[in-house]
């Protein structure tokens, strides 16, 4: 591959901007600067864009049985729809199967994941089953590559759940592992209770998912897990935090010093609850967990974009077509497959409600997709990051590209998008993955089986990622 050279650009990172040229060798940052001698590479003039680090989604879900049903995406049409806003490595959920172990569930993702995927990769555990073996095996995680598990405290009823006890001894085995927990912050039995009350009452709209699980029961699970995670003295990640009350909870516990990081996904930011009530069933476009929110939640989700209280933003991309899939739950909105697509959207909405309304600044646009994603799940400084010796994912970023979304502009393969008619200001023009384009000019060129499996570890075991 001949060396490439991007230049007249400006180069964005989380700590700031700056005019470079970029120098791409071997699939790697070779050096940054201006007037460096072009040779034999492949010089391509980027002036007018803005060149940042490959986005990185680490909460994502392709390819995964929830509900009763599988993802429409699977990790061909999923990394396909990434590649469409800039990212160039995600990180998803392999599900501990009941009954088998961790590493089986690491092993059965790379089988749906490696002859498919256009992007890099890495693999979270959902822990669904914590026998002693498990527990033994948290610890040999980091050898396979993985650094991070994830608890579930809803979905009351189903395998994902997990009681208070076995979230708490993760918790103390975690660390000394080199393993970070995450959580799904809810109470399981709070919303189990609600949800049987409302079809008890013959409320069985979409609209009801959100009613029966208020804001109170993710903040109240959030400050719960917190105080769990403190007296297993255990850094922790809270993913897809959606409301106040919950932002409330992780400021208090970063101010008493508690190493918390948080993640909001591009969905509460724009989206709010009222889209549940949408008539003829298409409310159930937009049930995910925890559910949107009254749209008054979003400004202070910004906030801590803005203030670092929240440090990244994931999509928790998990699609399901409306035809077959959210019908599940026509006559019982409990029925209704949980999740909404949104890996090539997450990119889209940032830069254009956050940076181009003035609400974040673009270096922390890179920060919240790329830079702290990197740093909180082990990545750094190989992603993250355009330094020499840094793999080259690179977006070249076109801070003027106009799109409208809708669904036949789509990269992915559910049925829908829930941000059908949203405009969007700022847009990928190229996207590199380790030096190879695998996107240009809304075209997906990379090829399915190209992406590697990233191996992710901590410096410090039992420490826990540094993130400032
Ligand atoms: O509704 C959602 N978020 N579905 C995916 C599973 C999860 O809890 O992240
Ligand atoms: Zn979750
Ligand atoms: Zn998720």
């Amino acid at each position: 591959m001949p060396d490439l050279h991007l230049v007249g650009g400006t180069v964005v990172t989380a700590d700031g901007s700056f005019r470079a040229d970029v120098v791409v060798r071997d699939g790697r940052i070779a050096a940054l600067g201006l007037d460096l001698p072009p040779g034999s590479a492949e010089v391509v003039d980027v002036a007018g864009r803005l060149v940042m680090p490959g986005f990185i989604d680490a909460h994502t879900h392709m390819d995964m049985p929830f509900g009763g049903t599988v993802t429409a995406d699977n990790w061909d049409t999923g990394t396909r729809a990434a590649l469409a806003g800039g990212t160039t490595t995600i990180v998803d959920f392999a599900l501990q199967e009941p009954g088998r172990g961790l590493v089986d569930a690491v092993e059965a993702w790379h089988a749906k994941a490696a002859a498919k995927t256009r992007i890099d990769y890495g693999l979270h555990v959902a822990i669904t089953d914590l026998t002693d073996a498990v527990k033994r095996e948290i610890a040999e995680l980091p050898a396979h590559g993985v650094c991070t598990v994830k608890l579930f405290m809803a979905y009351k009823g189903t395998t994902l759940f997990t009681a208070d006890e076995d979230l708490f001894e993760v918790l103390q085995l975690a660390p000394s592992s080199g393993v970070l927990v995450m959580v799904h912050a809810e109470n399981g039995d709070v919303i189990g209770k609600l949800q049987a009350q409302a079809l008890a009452r013959g409320d069985v709209d979409p609209i009801w998912h959100a009613r029966t699980r208020p804001a109170g029961v993710e903040a109240e699970a959030t400050d719960r897990a917190i105080r769990l995670a403190e007296i297993a003295d255990a850094p922790l990640a809270v993913v897809h935090v959606t409301c106040s009350g919950a932002l409330d909870a992780i400021r208090r516990a970063r101010e008493r010093g508690r190493t918390v990081y948080a993640e909001t996904c591009p969905q509460y930011l724009v989206l709010d609850d009222s889209a549940l009530a949408r008539p003829d069933f298409e409310g159930a476009k937009f049930v995910c967990s925890p559910p949107l929110r009254d749209a008054r939640n979003q400004e202070p989700l910004w906030g801590g974009l803005r203030m670092g209280d929240l440090l990244l933003v994931g999509s928790d991309h998990c699609s399901f077509d409306f035809a077959g899939q959210k019908e599940l739950g026509r006559g019982d909105f409990t029925k209704i497959p949980n999740g909404m697509p949104g890996v090539e959207e997450r990119p889209f909405v940032l830069w254009t409600h956050g940076v181009g309304e003035g609400r974040i600044s673009p270096e922390q646009f890179v920060a919240a997709l790329s830079t702290n994603q990197a740093r909180v799940h082990g990545m750094y400084p190989r992603k993250g990051v355009i330094a020499p010796g840094a793999d080259a994912d690179l977006v070249v970023w076109d801070p003027g590209r106009a799109v409208s979304a809708t669904q036949s502009n789509r990269h992915g393969d559910a049925d829908y998008t829930p941000y059908e008619g949203m405009a969007f200001t700022g847009g990928p023009e190229r996207v590199y993955v380790r030096g190879r384009l695998a996107f240009h000019d809304g075209a997906v060129r990379a090829e399915p089986g190209s992406g590697r499996f990233v191996e992710r570890a901590f410096d410090t075991p039992g420490m826990g990622p540094a993130v400032r």
